[in-house]
């Protein structure tokens, strides 16, 4: 048996209920969206996604009420920031984004510009914090005209103060993207609440869904202002040869990967069931337990926050001696514990956290870990520590 703590690239196991729903949509409902006779099979397919879109619409707490038609289904957080920044940046616009941000945001923004676009990358602190005083200074000093912020980070696990932060945006009357890709699952969010113009989520990770699904929470005005990056069939408004821009139909061109919705949508129902704050408790528990261990061991350097406020349980660390890849070889070749080491896919949080161009080992325990799994790495951890020392 291994021990998968890697939650953080994707969680792992899933609730069984994923796997039976993706199962029985494909032996059972298996229709496309809105591309058939009005068959049983065609209504029920058209019944799951309504349901999966209003779930999601309720999780974040969506404008309108809720509005179902607010949320886009994309394949991940990816393509969800790609469809936001792409559809609505402009040669002449300039963005504003924190150094904290995973290459998912990184990677568009730069490419943008080489195109006119202005990136203006505010520098966050060692702990990875982006201060909502340094924010406000640099909306006033840039004029952006949008934001793009990473909820909490993929690599050390730090939440960003999203209530002051988007409370500026507000103040500032700007539109702020979330890249929630850390946090939908983990923490509650509330999208109307706070004013956020796109929330962009996956939903293989905290929302123990299947890979390949994704999505956008629009605010309205917001979605008006975006154009859509994909074009194609949408299974209505067929007389027309251009892109309907009716949501949710302007952002969703082409199959969807319906086998994936009903799995994700599972896997919410699963979180309804037992509440985002227990599940948080337990995880957070768990993290109290690994940051106590790595904190009194002393060859280890923890990056990001020392204590479980503001911070998810993803850990980034080092170990004196030895090379994060090393070690992270090690621990899955002696004990099958599964962890990731390197960059994560975010050089720039790395630069900021003083972790590039080495990297670190990330640990992040999910809600189907028990506190003998933190003891066993742990105790696994320091067995080969001790062994470097002899
Ligand atoms: C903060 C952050 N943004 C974006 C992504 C990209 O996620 P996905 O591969 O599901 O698109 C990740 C995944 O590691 C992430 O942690």
């Amino acid at each position: 048996m291994s021990l998968y703590l890697n939650n953080a690239a994707t969680s792992w196991p899933k609730p069984r209920a994923v796997a039976e729903e993706m199962s029985n949509f494909i032996l059972n409902a298996g229709a496309n969206l809105g591309r058939g006779s009005a068959s049983d099979r065609d209504v029920r397919t058209l019944g799951l996604v309504a349901d999966a879109r209003a779930k999601i619409a309720a999780l974040f707490d969506g404008h309108s009420d809720r509005d179902p038609r607010y949320v886009t289904f994309t394949s991940n957080v990816t393509e969800a920031l790609n469809v936001v920044i792409k559809g609505f940046l402009r040669p002449g616009m300039t963005v504003l984004t924190s150094s904290m941000e995973h290459n998912a945001v990184i990677r568009p923004l730069r490419s943008l510009e080489r195109r006119g676009v202005k990136v203006i990358v505010m520098r966050c602190d060692r702990n990875g914090f982006l201060s909502p005083s340094f924010f406000e200074e640099e909306i006033k000093k840039h004029r952006p005209n949008l934001i793009v912020l990473n909820h909490a980070s993929n690599v050390c696990g730090a939440i960003q103060d999203i209530e002051a932060l988007c409370g500026t945006c507000i103040d500032y009357g700007l539109p702020v993207v979330i890249d929630a890709a850390q946090t939908a699952g983990h923490l509650p969010i509330s999208v109307s609440k706070r004013g956020i113009a796109a929330l962009c989520f996956t939903g293989h990770k905290g929302l123990l869904g299947p890979q390949g699904t994704g999505g956008i929470v629009w605010r309205p005005d917001f979605a008006e202002a975006v154009s859509p990056v994909i074009e194609g069939g949408t299974g209505s408004f067929s007389h027309e040869e251009v892109q309907p821009d009716k949501l949710p139909d302007k952002f969703e061109s082409g199959t969807l990967n319906l086998p994936g919705i009903a799995g994700l949508s599972a896997a919410i129902d699963w979180i309804e069931a037992r509440g985002i704050k227990n599940i948080a408790e337990k995880s957070n528990r768990l993290g109290e337990k690994l940051l106590d261990g790595l904190l009194g061991m002393p060859e280890a350097i923890l990056y990001g926050p020392k204590t479980m406020a503001g911070r998810l349980p993803v850990f980034a660390f080092n170990v004196k001696g030895w090379d994060n890849a090393e070690l992270a070889f090690k621990l899955n070749d002696r004990w099958k514990i599964e962890t990731r080491p390197g960059l994560h896919c975010a050089p720039l949080a790395h630069r900021t956290l003083g972790t590039f161009p080495e990297g670190a080992l990330r640990v992040s325990p999910g809600p189907f870990n028990e506190e003998e799994d933190i003891e066993f790495f742990l105790n696994a951890l320091s067995e080969l520590v001790k062994d470097s020392g002899e």
